[in-house]
């Protein structure tokens, strides 16, 4: 049994968003995803002299052990890393602090998981490979939304795009696009596990299915070209046609492809959601920041409370 531990330590990562391929990804096709570090979610541990191992969060502060539902990966992956770590616990506190809004398909869970495991291993002095951050993260997501592709996994503790498919290693995308992307929050939650179950029983039920998520697959690869080469435009118009078959999967919604429509209208060159969809956010592809602000004034009209800007040139200078 391992007693050593520091009084302290701590754990972050961040949000992400699907640049395209969500769902198709659950199925075995590529997506990419981008890392938001921007939008950040730290983990504290603090020993305790005595008392049981609490959690505190913006809507559960109390014993880890009588945590509600939703935190259920949390507890579960908290008693899992300490039992493979063979370690003796010792009363804690686990302070959560979040930037990431939750189920908007900015990879909450999974970046919550991340910065637990991440604060543990600091905390109990733990060798942490990626392979077994991941393993535990995995674990998590699998608890928390059911049957996962693992996507958000890999890029919420990756600083690049991720081109991402189930079997093959992860590989980062070199983006040399100019442009932004709005991301803007439907304010209505999603439910991813929701989701992935619809898409399953359509691929059952309907034929045509596995037909738009190859179509999906060839989109993907279209936008690694054009993130490579720097073709703005294609790339928007991939995005559009992404949307179609988001659509077609039957994870859109009336409010998502109003915002969309909006965002095109005012100068978006491609807009889609991004994540699971059945609420959550939609990006919009901008040509410039200045454009870009008139995309966010469009949907502010239209009662959006809440979006962000990335720059995909902020990879460039984070390449190493
Ligand atoms: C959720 O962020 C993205 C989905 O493709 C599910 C997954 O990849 O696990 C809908």
């Amino acid at each position: 049994m391992n007693q050593r531990h520091l009084t302290s330590a701590s754990g972050s990562a961040h949000g992400k968003i699907i640049l395209m391929g969500e769902h198709a990804v659950v199925h075995g096709t590529a997506a990419i995803a981008l890392p938001i570090p921007s939008i950040s979610v730290t983990v504290d541990i603090f020993a305790k002299h005595q008392g049981p191992t609490e959690l505190e969060c913006s809507y559960y502060q109390g014993p880890l052990k009588q945590a509600p539902e939703n935190l259920r990966n949390i507890q579960e992956v908290y008693h899992q890393v300490l039992q493979e770590w063979r370690i003796c616990e010792v009363p804690v506190k686990l302070r959560i602090k979040s930037h990431i809004p939750h189920e908007r398909g900015m990879g909450s869970s999974a970046a919550v998981v991340t910065a637990l495991v991440r604060a543990l291993a600091t905390f109990y002095q733990q060798e942490l490979p990626m392979t077994e951050l991941h393993r535990y993260v995995n674990i998590g997501e699998e608890i928390a939304h059911g049957k996962t592709s693992g996507l958000d996994t890999i890029v919420t503790s990756s600083s690049q795009p991720v081109l991402f498919q189930r079997a093959e290693v992860p590989k980062s995308i070199h983006s040399q696009l100019d442009g932004c992307l709005l991301i803007a929050d439907s304010g209505h939650t999603g439910n991813t596990r929701l989701a992935v179950e619809s898409v399953c029983q359509r691929l059952k039920d309907t034929p045509d299915t596995q037909s738009y998520l190859s179509q999906i697959h060839d989109l993907v690869k279209g936008a690694v070209s054009a993130l490579k080469d720097n073709q703005v435009e294609t790339l928007g118009q991939l995005m559009n046609r992404n949307q179609e078959f988001l659509q077609k999967l039957g994870v859109s919604t009336p409010q998502l492809d109003h915002l969309i429509q909006v965002a095109r209208h005012a100068g978006a060159l491609g807009a889609k959601l991004t994540g699971a969809g059945l609420g959550g956010c939609i990006i919009a592809l901008c040509p410039n920041q200045e454009i870009a602000r008139h995309i966010q004034q469009a949907l502010e009209a239209e009662g959006l409370q809440q979006s962000w800007f990335l720059n995909f040139n902020r990879y460039q200078s984070m390449e190493v």
